[in-house]
């Protein structure tokens, strides 16, 4: 097997390459965070960017096997932010200079989501002068909607791939025409077509999944020639069916390590892409985020969805920031201070360096 520093002095990686860096340890474990780190700095830079994370809606129809927030969960109590919440969360992030923000929900498509989720881009550009930027993370609909929302004001779009292997892609979720892998990969090509910087990702550590899962996942995102990725790790919630696979799983901690050493090696890979710090990073170590800000990844994702909803959003367990308000998020708060060593990238959309460059 090679040597983790012949690897590191490479520009292109196979899959061999990528098991290998995901596979490191200790001392080579720090020659890979060290490489992706200075990488890192020398192409994105020291900026780490604000996203203020709206989670408006829990009403799902989708019923994935890992995520607690499944239709099938009747232990949910489903809300929807009235638009006003909404409107104010955004205000917030927009004089706090966050620069942008992100909409996330359950997956809908009825007529009227789409026409509210319309409604509610035209409102947060009019309040900010069009100053903030807007990221939509609605799951998967027609060219018709993606098109329209973006001619009303968003310009990126998150759509996780979750694993692209399509095998373990159906194990996780139910085998029905509207859990289908290959239309989620249609969503993505739908989403560039029509525009959007697109951000995709994986969790990892699932059960049934291996090193070599992961490192199709790295060149499945290379080859997709993304914008934005958002990955974390795997955490098994109580009220969902995957739950009983927990006995197969890596023990928290690994999962972490292993989606640390999943960012770095990402960061070599694609070097001017944008790489959020996954919130389901904080869930295991509470300061799990800036671990990865550290060795990568340069987007964090405080969460400003109003706190009475914040426990009804549980996609995972122990998600973190669940009764802090947005203004005194401690925890976001505690990673600001963390970040001053990085410069934070206020007032700024702080758009993925590559978008432009494969324009
Ligand atoms: N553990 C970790 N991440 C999860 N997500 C959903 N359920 C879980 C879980 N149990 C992630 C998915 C989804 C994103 C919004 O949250 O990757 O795309
Ligand atoms: Fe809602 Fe997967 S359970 S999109």
């Amino acid at each position: 097997m090679k040597k983790i520093k012949e690897i590191l002095a490479q520009t292109e990686f196979s899959k061999a390459d990528l098991v290998c860096l995901l596979q490191a340890e200790r001392e080579e474990r720090q020659l890979l965070f060290e490489a992706a780190q200075a990488r890192k700095v020398a192409t994105v830079g020291k900026k780490v960017f604000f996203r203020g994370l709206v989670e408006f809606s829990n009403i799902c129809a989708k019923d994935c096997l890992y995520c607690g927030i499944r239709k099938s969960n009747e232990k949910v109590l489903r809300y929807e932010a009235t638009d006003d919440e909404i409107l104010g969360a955004c205000r917030f992030a927009w004089e706090n200079r966050f620069g942008s923000v992100v909409l996330q929900s359950g997956e809908l498509s009825s007529p009227a989501f789409v026409k509210r989720v319309d409604r509610l881009l035209q409102a947060i550009k009019k309040m900010s002068n069009k100053e903030l930027g807007i990221t939509l993370s609605c799951g998967e609909q027609t060219k018709e909607t993606y098109q329209r929302w973006f001619e009303s004001g968003a310009h990126r779009y998150l759509l996780r791939i979750e694993s692209s292997t399509p095998d373990l892609y159906h194990k996780i979720h139910p085998q029905n025409d509207l859990h289908a892998y290959e239309k989620r990969q249609d969503c993505l090509k739908l989403l560039k077509e029509c525009g959007y910087q697109v951000g995709t990702g994986v969790m990892i550590g699932l059960p049934f999944q291996t090193d070599e899962d992961l490192a199709e996942d790295l060149l499945f995102l290379k080859k997709l020639d993304v914008d934005m990725v958002g990955m974390g790790p795997y955490i098994e919630h109580e009220d969902t069916p995957l739950y009983a696979y927990r006995s197969q799983l890596k023990t928290k901690q690994e999962r972490f390590d292993l989606a640390l050493k999943m960012v770095a090696s990402l960061r070599l890979l694609m070097p001017d892409i944008n790489i959020a710090a996954a919130t389901a990073l904080q869930a295991i170590d509470p300061v799990g985020r800036e671990k990865a800000l550290k060795i990568g990844a340069n987007v964090i994702m405080p969460n400003l969805t109003p706190c009475d909803f914040r426990k009804e959003y549980q996609l995972y367990e122990d998600k973190p920031c669940l009764d802090e308000d947005a203004a005194l998020c401690r925890n976001c708060l505690e990673a600001r201070i963390e970040l001053a060593g990085s410069e934070i990238g206020y007032g700024e959309w702080g758009d993925s360096k590559h978008f432009y460059r494969r324009q």
